[in-house]
């Protein structure tokens, strides 16, 4: 399977500062390279890409399609500006917007109805890893983002295990950590769906990584790639962490 990297840029950047990144961008076919600027930067970095196998995305969206909704985005609008993907359930819009499960579900479904493919993420806080509740958190986001769901749905689907104490901390999990996790998601996806449905969707490793873990994370067979924060912004170290999946 073929590996992705994954941008999240959160509230970082101006659209100069986008198409610059753009153009020191060193890609290749070889890896799925995924960048989720602000929204304000998608359609003019949508534009430059245009013709090249990047995908520019969005960092969420709303759960409605339209109506009465301030500061909301929807996937039709997402859409009209080039979006070809949307991160949804990041750990920072459950912890500080407080988007609960349902509305991830909501978030999910909208998605599959429309057709844009998404990157799922789940993980456990501090408090549920030291309190050994790894498993049954992930599996209770994942039984409640996909309950409306079927096997066909999870065709452009992605799944990003990140550890929210290792989001934005240098706490990175460990090789054993994400390996095991990783497993797990796939047991879960296999009860809910299919063994094939499971092996074929792309699991995703986030938190803290950088190109000195890069490597050692996703060489391994459970991995199918990274979902980058802070380091994702220099362009040199992502293009770094791009040749290192293309060795
Ligand atoms: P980080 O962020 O790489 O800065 O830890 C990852 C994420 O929030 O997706």
């Amino acid at each position: 399977m073929k590996k992705n990297i994954v941008a999240n840029w959160k509230m970082h950047k101006t659209r100069q500062e986008g198409l610059s990144f753009l153009a020191a961008l060193d890609h290749t076919e070889h890896v799925g390279v995924y960048i989720a600027p602000p929204f304000t930067l998608i359609q003019d970095m949508a534009e430059f890409v245009r013709g090249t196998s990047v995908r520019i995305g969005a960092q969420n969206m709303s759960g409605h399609n339209s109506g009465a909704f301030t500061g909301e985005i929807s996937v039709t609008m997402l859409k009209d500006v080039g979006a070809s993907f949307v991160i949804l359930g990041h750990s920072e819009r459950r912890n500080i917007f407080l988007e609960s499960d349902e509305e991830i579900a909501a978030k999910v479904e909208r998605a599959v109805c429309e057709n844009i493919p998404f990157i799922l993420c789940v993980g456990e806080d501090r408090e549920e890893k030291n309190a050994d509740e790894t498993q049954e958190v992930i599996k209770n986001q994942l039984v409640t983002a996909f309950s409306s769901l079927t096997e066909k749905h999870l065709k452009n689907a992605q799944i990003a295990y990140e550890p929210v104490w290792a989001i934005g901390t240098g706490d990175v999990a460990t090789p054993q950590i994400v390996d095991e996790v990783h497993m797990f998601i796939q047991e879960v996806l296999s009860e809910m769906f299919s063994r094939e449905t499971a092996l074929r969707t792309p699991i995703l490793y986030g938190g803290s990584v950088k190109p000195e873990n890069f490597s050692a994370l996703v060489e391994l067979k459970s991995v199918s790639g990274a979902l980058i924060g802070g380091a994702s912004l220099d362009v040199k170290l992502f293009n770094q962490m791009i040749k290192m999946i293309k060795d």
